[in-house]
């Protein structure tokens, strides 16, 4: 039987791989720091059989001696997540996204674990020019401290084929959308959505800006199809994760929200500070493992706007900074950092 250790699964995506995972029989580790205050996330789980749940840093090899007894698997999904966060405190996003990440790399070999999946971005692609198509072999072009740690890491990672017991496969993830039991409004498809729907004034900067988005519960499937491939298929791969249908402009996420709520008001400005912009093919892992996404943009804005309709996240404008990776818990920041003067 597979118990797999989510490594940062209370967060927006590591909450609906538990569900999935949950649902489909399988026992789930979550080890997980609630770095934003984000224990709410993970209530609907307590209490069942299958799940076991550790509040700690993963930095910490006690923390993960304990955390991973008995588990068959890993996926790491920890992380300062997104730009901004990692801007706005350098010092932790190094502890937690460079020394963390290559501590749990480190630490898992000759532990008899079968695959340990590393969730990377597509966003280490960077910048593309019009009419190119980034596949796995496209240099890597990070731009900010997020990805450039994510970039590090795959090489990091990489250097250990042949060295450690286990399986590696490096996922670089679309950006995502979906509901999620932590859900994050800080990523666009739904940002845009819920600032259209409550008629707020939305800004959107470089609309013709591409980028890739794949629904939180494909990414939920998919890793469940690269836990059940065969080891000589993913062996420290590389893939690129979500589906060729959802590569978008910032332009097309909002004339698909405005079908539905055509008196939104939107405006476009130029020369914003995420100069991003990069298309992505998806056939390595749709001609190696059968991946495809079953959930395409419209249909995720589509699920939100249902929400917001219900009463669901009818808070999510007043209370912003629940929903998004803003702001870290002092007492976590504090405890970070004494780790750092040691
Ligand atoms: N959400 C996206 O659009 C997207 C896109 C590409 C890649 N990814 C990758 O997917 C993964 C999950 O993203 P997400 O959107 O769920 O982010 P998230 O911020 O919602 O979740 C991250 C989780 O990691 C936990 N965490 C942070 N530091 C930790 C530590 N030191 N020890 C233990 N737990 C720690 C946090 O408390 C949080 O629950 C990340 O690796 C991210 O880089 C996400």
């Amino acid at each position: 039987m597979k118990n797999i250790l989510l490594i940062g699964g209370a967060g927006y995506v590591g909450t609906v791989l538990t569900s999935h995972f949950l649902k489909m029989g399988y026992k789930i580790t979550v080890l997980d720091n609630f770095i934003y205050h984000n224990q709410f996330a993970i209530q609907p789980y307590l209490g069942d059989k299958d799940y076991i749940i550790y509040h700690g840093n993963m930095n910490n090899k006690r923390v993960l001696d304990i955390a991973s007894k008995g588990v068959t698997d890993i996926v790491i999904l920890a992380g300062l997540v997104g730009d901004p966060i990692t801007k706005k405190y350098p010092q932790i996003s190094d502890s937690i996204n460079n020394i963390g990440i290559k501590t749990c790399i480190d630490y898992f070999n000759g532990k008899g674990i079968d695959k340990l999946i590393f969730i990377s971005t597509c966003s280490n692609y960077g910048l593309l020019k019009e009419n190119e198509l980034a596949d796995e072999e496209f240099p890597l072009s990070p731009l900010s401290l997020y990805a450039k740690a994510k970039v590090d890491n795959e090489e990091y990672l990489l250097t250990k084929k042949g060295i450690v017991d286990y399986t590696a496969v490096i996922l670089r993830f679309a950006t995502a959308f979906g509901l999620s039991p932590r859900m994050r409004f800080d990523l666009s498809v739904s940002e845009f959505t819920r600032d259209i729907y409550f008629n707020e004034n939305l800004i959107v900067y470089d609309e013709d800006t591409w980028r890739p988005y794949c629904h939180v519960r494909d990414f939920a499937r998919l890793v469940e199809m690269v836990i059940l491939s065969q080891n000589n298929k993913v062996f420290f791969e590389v893939f690129n994760a979500g589906g060729d249908i959802n590569n978008f402009t910032k332009r097309m996420i909002v004339e698909n929200i405005l079908k539905f709520i055509p008196a939104g008001k939107v405006q476009y400005k130029a020369n914003g500070s995420d100069a991003r912009n990069y298309k992505v093919s998806f056939s390595k892992i749709k001609s190696t493992i059968g991946f495809e996404p079953q959930f395409t943009v419209q249909q995720g804005i589509e699920e939100l706007i249902e929400a917001f309709r219900i009463g669901v996240y009818s808070d999510s404008i007043l209370n912003k900074e629940k929903y998004g990776n803003y702001r870290i818990t002092e007492r976590e920041a504090e405890k970070i950092k004494a780790t750092l003067q040691l």
